[in-house]
């Protein structure tokens, strides 16, 4: 396996209809190698004494603007929880997690909640869609609760439907539609706010081969495209579409490896090739 490190791309060009945004701004962190996610020393622990569970143990981990990071490890070893402290969704139980250049792990509710709305696009292997909103409904929804209005929140949707292939499945509701179409109106909301950067836990974990190669499509196109990703994956053929690989081991970092740029085809264009 070739190892280099590839220079960050930045997203700043594409971004540059973010005006008016709130705090965190993407490019506001200075240098466009800056990291946009950070951990330094980060731990979570369960129980006490001799249960104690160190869940996350003393992460440093800097993911630079535009990285595919994929997360890897066995059963248990803290991937999950890494995710979540990353994410906002949990609070470490000491270090520090930055997001944009700002430190976020001590943000109130209230702030740490708009944050993970604006900021953050999340992807889980069982979707999490409202299972009474319709596709484009459940895209909507976080740009409505964001701020954005009615009519910028449907031309939104309407752009992402496009471009995740379910223009025609836009008023199913999720009970009418196949798994990989669920997970692309979930990857569809995760990225109508225009997020700092995405995190996906296991998101082809309940999909069938097909249906894994379309996430992994998009993944490719968001890659393409710049956008931050951190996939936790059990999945050797998703953690090959990443730029980097990091392993745990009983919630500490094991391994972290660059993969190679392949040649300037797309890293699931050499995947499938190989497959082939
Ligand atoms: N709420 C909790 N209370 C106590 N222990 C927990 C809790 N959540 C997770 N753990 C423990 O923390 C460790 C890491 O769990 P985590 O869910 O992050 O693992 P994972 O790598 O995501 O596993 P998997 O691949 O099975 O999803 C495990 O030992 C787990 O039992
Ligand atoms: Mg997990």
């Amino acid at each position: 396996m070739t190892r280099h490190i590839r220079p960050g791309r930045t997203q700043a060009a594409r971004r540059g209809g973010r005006q008016g945004a709130e705090w965190p701004v993407r490019g506001a962190h200075g240098a466009h190698d800056a990291p946009v996610l950070r951990a330094v020393g980060l731990s979570r622990l369960y129980g006490r004494d001799e249960t104690l569970v160190r869940a996350v143990d003393e992460v440093d981990l800097d993911v630079p603007e535009g990285q595919t990071l994929a997360v890897t490890g066995p059963s248990g070893c803290g991937k999950s929880t890494l995710l979540q402290l990353l994410g906002g969704l949990d609070r470490p139980s000491s270090g520090e997690v930055w997001l944009g250049g700002q430190r976020v792990d001590r943000l109130a509710e209230r702030a740490l909640a708009r944050l993970r709305r604006r900021a953050i696009g999340f992807v889980f292997q069982d979707f999490h869609l409202m299972d009474e909103l319709t596709a484009a409904e459940n895209i909507e929804l976080p740009a409505l609760l964001a701020g954005a209005s009615p009519r910028t929140a449907r031309v939104r949707t309407a752009a992402l439907l496009e471009r995740t292939g379910l223009a025609d499945r836009a008023r199913r509701l999720p009970s009418e539609l196949s798994g990989g179409q669920r997970q692309r109106v979930a990857i569809a909301r995760a990225l109508v706010n225009e997020p700092l950067v995405v995190l996906a836990d296991e998101p082809t974990g309940n999909l069938d081969s097909a249906a894994t190669h379309d996430v992994l499509r998009l993944f490719d196109e968001l890659r393409a495209a710049g956008q931050t990703l951190v996939v936790v994956t059990h999945d050797e053929r998703v953690a090959a579409t990443a730029d980097r690989v990091v392993s745990l081991r009983d919630g500490a970092l094991a391994d972290d490896t660059r993969l190679g740029a392949g040649g300037g085809t797309s890293r699931l264009g050499a995947l499938l090739d190989w497959e082939n």
